[in-house]
C-alpha cells in the first residue's frame, strides 16, 4: 500500500514567460494530481525565485513570473485553502539555513553536481556564478527547511534531490534529529511532450501550443503538426504519432484505450485525429483561460502575502531548531 503522505512540497522555478503545455504537463499538473491523490495533505508549492536569480535578471519579469505561476496552479484547480505558495525570497530561513548547509557541503559534493560538471566540460566555468554553484544546496534548504514527507521532481532534479538527503544524514550524525528524511519522488513517467514540428516542445524551438493560445490560433497549430505519409488504411503505431503524444496528454483511459485501438486497426485519417485534437484543447484550454483570465494580479499577491505568512510560521520555528543544533543559541 502507498505510504500516506501528509506534507508534499516541490518548487516550480518561475523561469517561465509564457506557458506552454509541455510546461503544463511537466510542472503544474503533477503537482494538482499529487495533491489529488493525497486529499488531506497539506502542499506547499513555492516558487523558488532565489533559484531563477541565477538565469534571470530582469527584475519585471522576475516579479511578474511569481504572480503568473501561482494564477496558473489556481487556475487549473488548486485550492487555495489547502495548497500554501509562496516566493522563497519571502522567507528569510531558506536563505538562512543555505549558508548553514554550506558549510557542510565539501567542495567535493558541489562539484560532482550536473550544472557544474557540465559547464567544466564545456569550458564554460566563466559563465558560472556562485550562486549557480550553490544552487543544489539552496535547493536542499528548500527541501529540508519544511519536514515534509514526500518532494516530487523531474528527473534532473533528482541528484539534488539526493544531495539534500546527504546533506539531513550529516547534521543528523553530528548534531541528533534535526531533519526528515522526505521521500524525493522522481517523476519518470513525464514524458517530453513533442511540439509541432515534432522536436521537443520549447519555447527556444517556437513549436509550441500555448497554454493561452486562442482558437484560431490552435487549429493553425495543430494543423501544423507534423505528420507521417502513412495512408488511411493502413495500420499507424500511435507512440510514433507526434498527434497523438499531444493528445494522450488530454485523454482519459478509456479515450486513449480507444483511440490506440483505431491506429492500429485501418481507417484513421490524420485529418480526424488532428480534429479530435483541437476539439479536446478547446475543451481543456478554454475553461483554464476563462478561470486565468478572471483572477487580478492584485488578488495573487495578497494571496502570496497570506501564504508567506504561513511559511514564515513553519520555516522560522525550523531555523531556530537548526540553530540550536549548529551552537547559534540556546
Ligand atoms: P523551454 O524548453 O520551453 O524553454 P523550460 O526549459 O523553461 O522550457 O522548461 C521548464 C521545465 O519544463 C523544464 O525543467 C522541462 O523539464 C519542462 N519542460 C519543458 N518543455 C517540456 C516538454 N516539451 N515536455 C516535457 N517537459 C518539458
Ligand atoms: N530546482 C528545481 C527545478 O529547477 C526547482 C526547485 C527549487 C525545487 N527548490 C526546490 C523543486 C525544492 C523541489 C523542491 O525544477
Amino acid at each position: 500500500m502507498m505510504k500516506k503522505y501528509e506534507k508534499i512540497l516541490t518548487g516550480i522555478k518561475p523561469t517561465w514567460v509564457q506557458m506552454h503545455i509541455g510546461n503544463y504537463f511537466w510542472a503544474v499538473k503533477p503537482a494538482i494530481d499529487l495533491a489529488n491523490q493525497f486529499p488531506d495533505a497539506q502542499i506547499i508549492t513555492f516558487i523558488p525565485n532565489m533559484h531563477a536569480l541565477t538565469q534571470l535578471k530582469d527584475p519585471q519579469r522576475i516579479y511578474q513570473n511569481s504572480i503568473n505561476i501561482t494564477k496558473w496552479l489556481i487556475a487549473s484547480w488548486a485550492d487555495p485553502e489547502r495548497y500554501v505558495i509562496f516566493n522563497s525570497s519571502d522567507v528569510p530561513a531558506h536563505a538562512q539555513l543555505t549558508r548553514i548547509l554550506m558549510c557542510y557541503t565539501g567542495m567535493w559534493m558541489a562539484e560532482r553536481m550536473h550544472a557544474y560538471k557540465d559547464a567544466i566540460q564545456k569550458n564554460q566555468k566563466d559563465r558560472l556564478n556562485l550562486g549557480t554553484f550553490a544552487y543544489p544546496v539552496l535547493m536542499a534548504a528548500d527541501i529540508l527547511l519544511y519536514d515534509a514527507d514526500a518532494v516530487p521532481v523531474g528527473k534532473d532534479q533528482k541528484q539534488h534531490g539526493e544531495l539534500a538527503l546527504e546533506l539531513a544524514r550529516k547534521l543528523n550524525n553530528a548534531h541528533g534529529e534535526v531533519f526528515k528524511y522526505p521521500k524525493i519522488i522522481v517523476k519518470e513517467d513525464v514524458a517530453t511532450v513533442p511540439g509541432v514540428d515534432g522536436r521537443k516542445m520549447s519555447k527556444s524551438y517556437h513549436n509550441t501550443i500555448g497554454m493561452f493560445d486562442d482558437a484560431k490560433t490552435l487549429m493553425k497549430k495543430v494543423k501544423q503538426i507534423k505528420t507521417h505519409s502513412i495512408q488511411v488504411d493502413e495500420p499507424k503505431n500511435p507512440d510514433e504519432c507526434n498527434v497523438y503524444n499531444i493528445i494522450k496528454l488530454f485523454l482519459s483511459k478509456s479515450e486513449d484505450e480507444d483511440l490506440r485501438k483505431r491506429y492500429l486497426k485501418w481507417w484513421l485519417s490524420y485529418k480526424e485525429v488532428k480534429d479530435y485534437l483541437y476539439t479536446k484543447l478547446l475543451e481543456y484550454l478554454l475553461p483554464f483561460q476563462h478561470h486565468y483570465n478572471d483572477i487580478s494580479d492584485e488578488e495573487i499577491v495578497a494571496y502570496l502575502k497570506q501564504w508567506a505568512v504561513v511559511a514564515n510560521e513553519i520555516a522560522s520555528k525550523k531555523i531556530i531548531e537548526i540553530e540550536k543544533a549548529v551552537g547559534f543559541r540556546r
